[in-house]
């Protein structure tokens, strides 16, 4: 039995959920489900995946959940719902939202990302890859994965990310530049893939920082072309960048600061 003090004593950085009526995991904030990264996520899985705007009889999933705000939404939606959570610290936090909340279709797993197979997890017809690819030192071959192996096929993945930069200019206007590398190239199934590595930690060990890699030192950024081909050449059939969620002067002028965008990825005519 998880009480709502047992709740709200624990520490939650980032996920504003509602756990009863005027009570919420952070008092103050903004709620999660209110948030435009939210709105337009449940707006494109309306769009692409949800029947009459519910997900009942679908499957979600959603990558490096933190503390589960997002895959509370998406069970309050209908979907069954399924975050997986790499970091022992977070995923206690989702387990306990669970159980407060009891909400048929809402499960969480601790679980590397890496290690998601459709013979253990099964197939799944949407998924949020929210601040999650970038954590990553294969995404080429993680987008791939997705595709082929995990999705059904008329999926949906909406993909919250950051680019490479892909020149010295834009390195020089984005604000996390000191922990990138210069630009090189991965090849991945004979195709070359331009991008930086970008430093999470040193030595070998992870640590108990809610927001980083569980399980690489160094992960790999696309550029946006690189990027959009590794999902198209991985099995997704059309990727779409998203504009218009913030006024457009602001949007540019925000994407090359933090050199981030939003894109969705689909399956199927
Ligand atoms: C920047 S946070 C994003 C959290 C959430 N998706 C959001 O957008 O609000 C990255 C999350 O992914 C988790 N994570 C990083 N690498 C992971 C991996 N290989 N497997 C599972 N979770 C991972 C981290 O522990 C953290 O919770």
């Amino acid at each position: 039995m998880t009480t709502l003090d047992d709740l709200l004593a624990l520490d939650w950085t980032s996920h504003t959920v509602e756990i009863a009526p005027g009570v919420q995991t952070r008092p103050g904030q903004p709620l999660l489900r209110d948030e435009a990264r939210t709105r337009a996520v449940m707006r494109e899985l309306r769009r692409h995946a949800m029947h009459d705007g519910r997900g009942d009889g679908l499957r979600a999933l959603d990558l490096g959940c933190l503390e589960g705000g997002f895959t509370v939404e998406l069970a309050r939606a209908g979907f069954d719902a399924l975050g997986v959570e790499g970091r022992a610290s977070n995923h206690a936090k989702c387990a306990a939202l669970a159980r407060h909340l009891a909400l048929p279709g809402l499960r969480f797993e601790l679980c590397d990302v890496k290690a998601l197979a459709e013979a253990t997890h099964g197939r799944f017809d949407a998924v949020l890859c929210l601040g999650l690819l970038y954590h990553l030192d294969d995404p080429m071959a993680f987008v791939e994965h997705l595709a082929r192996e995990l999705t059904t096929p008329r999926a949906v993945m909406f993909l919250d990310t950051h680019v490479a930069p892909p020149d010295d200019a834009a390195m020089a206007g984005f604000g996390g530049r000191a922990a990138l590398s210069p630009l090189v190239t991965l090849t991945h199934r004979g195709h070359d893939y331009a991008g930086r590595w970008y430093h999470e930690y040193d030595g070998a060990q992870a640590p108990d920082e809610a927001w980083t890699s569980v399980s690489n030192a160094r992960s790999f950024w696309p550029t946006e072309p690189a990027l959009i081909a590794a999902l198209l050449r991985g099995g997704w059939d059309r990727v779409y960048p998203i504009y218009g969620t913030f006024e457009i002067g602001e949007e540019f002028a925000l994407r090359r600061q933090y050199s981030r965008a939003w894109y969705v990825a689909v399956k199927g005519d």
